[in-house]
């Protein structure tokens, strides 16, 4: 791969200031200084090194995130900040999206990767990836709901959902649940609580096939995955089963 590749995609600047820069000595390859930028480097067995500093090469980037209210999952919108605007600027360069939407109002696990095609993987319509939200409900949740949800829910446009599982925390005028669907329509959970008359009032989505989101993280927090975690996520593409 070229050096100026390497650099670049790291956030070392473009092409032409790397060559500019490197003119000046600031880069060795293996304990020797280079100046040419597009020399071909592995940098998988080369040690590259900037003002003395260790190169960590990688990439692809995924970065697990507390989603809050009143973003947009989009690398860009006219009128609101997107979850993107949220990142540090050293996770720029990799041009990182939000791996499928959550709703403006709605908080919680969200992935930003540049890894297009585990993206596409996970987001398959095909795969049946698992997705948890936990929600307060306006009206009181019961058996009729569970049963409803677990048979599949006609939607308003005539979808007819896939079997859900909806477990009630509390139930009350204010309900407490937690909702597993296993694909993702535009205002899914929403959608299935208004044909049962009911509104969702609070929104969080908790998990997104076996990675579930770290409560540590606050809202807007994020933070990049452990290997574990990667491997969980990944794991899942080949746990469910394909249509
Ligand atoms: N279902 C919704 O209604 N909204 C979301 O953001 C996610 C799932």
């Amino acid at each position: 791969m070229r050096l100026d590749k390497i650099l670049g995609n790291m956030g070392y600047g473009s092409r032409k200031d790397l060559k500019k820069y490197m003119k000046y000595g600031i880069v060795k390859v293996d304990g020797e200084v280079v100046k040419k930028s597009s020399i071909h480097v592995d940098p998988d067995e080369s040690i590259i090194e900037v003002n003395g500093e260790r190169v960590e090469y990688k990439e692809y980037i995924y970065i697990l995130m507390n989603k809050p209210v009143d973003v947009i999952s989009a690398t860009y919108d006219r009128n609101h900040s997107t979850v993107i605007d949220l990142l540090e600027e050293k996770y720029l360069p990799f041009e990182p999206f939000p791996m499928g939407r959550l709703d403006i109002d709605t908080e919680g696990l969200l992935i930003l990767t540049n890894d297009g095609k585990l993206s596409h993987e996970i987001l398959s319509p095909k795969k049946h990836i698992p997705k948890t939200y936990y929600a307060h409900i306006d009206g009181e949740v019961n058996d009729g709901d569970i049963a409803a949800f677990r048979k599949g829910i006609v939607l308003d446009d005539g979808y007819e959902t896939l079997a859900s599982d909806l477990i009630i925390i509390e139930s009350g005028d204010i309900s407490k649940i937690q909702l597993t669907i296993y694909e993702g329509k535009f205002h899914q959970v929403k959608r299935m609580f208004e044909t049962r008359g009911k509104k969702v009032i609070y929104l969080k989505r908790i998990a997104m096939g076996d990675l579930k989101l770290d409560e540590n993280l606050e809202l807007g927090e994020y933070r990049e995955l452990t290997n574990e975690e990667l491997e969980l996520l990944k794991g899942s593409t080949s746990n469910c089963k394909d249509d």
